[in-house]
């Protein structure tokens, strides 16, 4: 029997289709809402291998209000929302501010009037580490707790700080508006998940992040440089505070996340707790070098890289405090970052082309087997 229905944003994407099949794993029905503007069905087959259950699942924008208000209209028993349909990449927000807002904070707020209207009240949101900006600015906020001052310092992370606060007014003001009515309210209840640096593919190397056009974060580049689809790693900056002149970010196996997912619309659900901001990092944090390192290390030998100019809007370090999460949520970061780095190494030399190819046989029977073991 099924404990819920969840409608997600974005959940052919990398952290959405993660996040979907740790849903289904748990007994969720799940309907999914995506424009493929960054992604392919193909996933729902592999969600579908990996897990025997497949989602349902609408080519719908989330800046179309009337699409987006059928499916609500069509499930009845949605409860609850995990949003994670938006535009990422740092550099374009700052070329086309516009439409980051657009898309990011204008599509949040038509999910938002299509909750409303439809009574579903629990929305876990895809935030991002990158709200908090330099936080070695402030003192004592390395590692970073959620009550370090919100700063961030591009367009991509003001939509993101920006929609934070528009989930929260609209939470509670929801809550508000029912308990002067004399009603209960504390069934609406927002989860703002800044994430810290997400890495790695599923175990079984037949389900991973495969972007359309350039990636942005540094292990899918290095991946490409190790299958030879990239000459070299740029490194922005070797010259910053760090042991090795390098950044520092906290990195996240997706897995972990996906989980970190669940432990919060479940405590939504089960805790009522009102709007809260939770932390989802390992608490540990590696430099560029050191990644360059780990993951050459499981591809066998050195990967090539030239050090250029720190890139405009990098800060020194994000590395997360944790510690709430861990305490509140029960959830904790279980794999590291050679897992993170084998995971990846076994998608992408296995699947060079991402969805837009047929996973080695060998792995999709290996799937299939585990998927009948755990049925
Ligand atoms: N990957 C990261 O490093 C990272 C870090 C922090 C936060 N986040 C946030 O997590 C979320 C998911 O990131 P991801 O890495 O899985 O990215 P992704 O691009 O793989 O997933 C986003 C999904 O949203 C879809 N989408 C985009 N615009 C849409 C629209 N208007 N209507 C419907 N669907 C739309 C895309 O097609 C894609 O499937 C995003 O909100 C992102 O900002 C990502």
């Amino acid at each position: 029997m099924s404990v819920g229905t969840v409608l997600i944003t974005g959940g052919t994407g990398y952290i959405g289709s993660f996040t979907t099949l740790a849903l289904l794993d748990h007994g969720y029905k799940v309907v999914i809402v995506d424009s493929l503007y960054n992604s392919s069905k193909v996933s729902l087959d592999r969600i579908e291998l990996l897990c025997g259950k497949r989602p349902d699942f609408y080519q719908v924008d989330i800046t179309d209000e009337a699409a987006l208000d059928k499916v609500f209209a069509a499930h009845p028993n949605i409860d609850s929302v995990i949003h994670f349909a938006a535009l990422k990449a740092v550099g374009e927000s700052s070329e086309i501010p516009l439409e980051y807002y657009r898309v990011n904070v204008g599509g949040t707020i038509t999910l938002l009037r299509c909750m409303s209207k439809y009574n579903v009240p629990n929305i876990v949101f895809s935030s991002s580490a990158t709200v908090y900006g330099d936080a070695s600015q402030h003192p004592g906020m390395i590692p970073i707790p959620e009550h370090c001052p919100i700063g961030p310092t591009n367009p991509y992370g003001r939509t993101k700080s920006t929609i934070e606060l528009v989930i929260t007014d609209h939470i509670n003001a929801q809550r508000n508006n029912l308990k002067k009515a004399g009603k209960p309210y504390e069934h609406w209840n927002g989860a703002l998940l800044r994430y810290f640096n997400p890495a790695g593919s599923h175990p079984s190397g037949i389900m991973g992040e495969d972007p359309l056009g350039v990636p942005f974060n540094l292990l899918p580049l290095l991946g490409q440089v190790a299958t030879g689809q990239r000459e070299k790693l740029l490194v922005f900056g070797d010259d910053y505070p760090s042991k090795d002149g390098t950044a520092i970010r906290d990195y996240i196996h997706v897995v972990d996340l996906a989980k970190g997912h669940l432990a919060a619309l479940n405590h939504l659900r089960e805790k009522n707790p009102g709007v809260r901001a939770w932390n989802l990092g390992s608490g540990r944090g590696s430099t560029v070098f050191e990644m360059i390192n780990a993951f050459s290390k499981v591809v066998g030998r050195p990967l090539p890289y030239e050090v250029v100019e720190r890139r405009a809007g990098d800060v020194l370090d994000l590395t997360a405090n944790p510690s709430r999460a861990n305490t509140e949520l029960g959830w904790k970061t279980e794999l590291t970052l050679e897992d993170a780095c084998e995971d990846l190494w076994r998608w992408v030399s296995n699947n060079p082309q991402g969805y837009r190819q047929d996973p080695p046989k060998e792995l999709v029977e290996a799937a299939k087997a585990a998927a009948k073991k755990s049925a």
